[in-house]
């Protein structure tokens, strides 16, 4: 496992956007030195029904950052989503900055190349993005700098990415008390989430952690921010010690049970692009429904 330059004494400001079609939580990281900034896990609307595709949430994220006048360095996608797309090629076309993804994308690609039937013109080598991160990277966002830790089981090329005391948690661990993301996605794997989950809790218990993800459980109002010592005592999936054994066991009973996210064959076929929409041979923006095949 890489060596992790955690450092607490740099504390970003975060700006955090709720999506209450998906309940994806988009962020803005600001580096609390400069003008620099981030945005991770922004999302692209569609009414799937009409196939059409619009972007009020994105707008929302870029009249923010120009608003406080911010530099955007980096659009960060934690992994390929299944349950919204990204809107990074429309945020960087307004603003710029460059559009980063774990390397084992190119294992994503692979497998849902198949499944949509993509032909050669379909890259699997994550040519699509301006980055592709590896386990320990660095990169910097103004004077800070930010570091990605490979997080594997709920996908294959799943990232954490840490900004100071901020760490940004993708689809790996959820609020304690929705406790952890699904790992029954092709190359997924309830161990393998379990390990990953233990990295992030490895972290200083200070360490403010950002979700994905938030779906109000019991009613409750939406939130997106916790610490790692408050998951390590309260996690309803992995909290107070919960052993490897235990987790894939409830897991797997738990994933046999859920539906496919409504959004999951628009999502991948455009999230595995970084984003564009796939095209026809003469240019038009088109999508796929294979049958049966996931
Ligand atoms: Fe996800």
């Amino acid at each position: 496992m890489a060596q992790y330059p955690v450092t607490l004494d740099v504390p970003p400001e975060v700006a955090s956007f709720f999506d209450p079609q998906t309940n994806t939580v988009s962020h803005v990281v600001m580096d609390p030195t400069s003008h620099a900034c981030a945005v991770i896990d922004p999302v692209m609307d569609i009414d799937y029904a009409a196939g059409r595709i619009s972007y009020d949430h994105a707008d929302e994220i870029i009249a923010y950052i120009r608003k406080f006048k911010l530099q955007l360095e980096w659009l960060i996608e934690t992994h390929v989503h299944a349950d919204h797309l990204s809107a990074a090629p429309y945020i960087q076309s307004e603003l710029g900055g460059k559009i980063g993804i774990g390397d084992q994308i190119t294992v994503v690609q692979e497998t849902f190349g198949k499944v949509f039937n993509e032909g050669t013109a379909f890259q699997r080598d994550g040519s699509q993005f301006d980055r592709l991160f590896k386990d320990g990277d660095t990169y910097e966002v103004g004077e800070m700098t930010a570091f990605a830790m490979h997080t594997p089981g709920h996908t294959p090329a799943c990232m954490v990415h840490v900004f100071g005391d901020a760490a940004f948690v993708g689809d790996t661990l959820f609020m304690p008390d929705a406790g952890s993301a699904r790992a029954d996605f092709p190359g997924g794997d309830a161990g393998q989430l379990y390990d990953s989950i233990q990295k992030v809790l490895a972290l200083p218990d200070k360490m403010r952690l950002f979700m994905c993800h938030d779906y109000g459980p019991g009613g409750r109002d939406i939130m997106w921010e916790t610490t790692v010592a408050e998951e390590k005592a309260e996690n309803i999936h992995v909290g107070q010690g919960k052993t490897r054994e235990e987790f894939i066991k409830f897991r797997q009973a738990r994933d046999a049970l859920l539906d496919m996210p409504k959004l999951i064959l628009p999502s991948l076929q455009v999230n595995m692009r970084a984003g564009e929409v796939p095209k026809t041979d003469d240019g038009k923006p088109m999508l796929k429904v294979p049958i049966n095949a996931i």
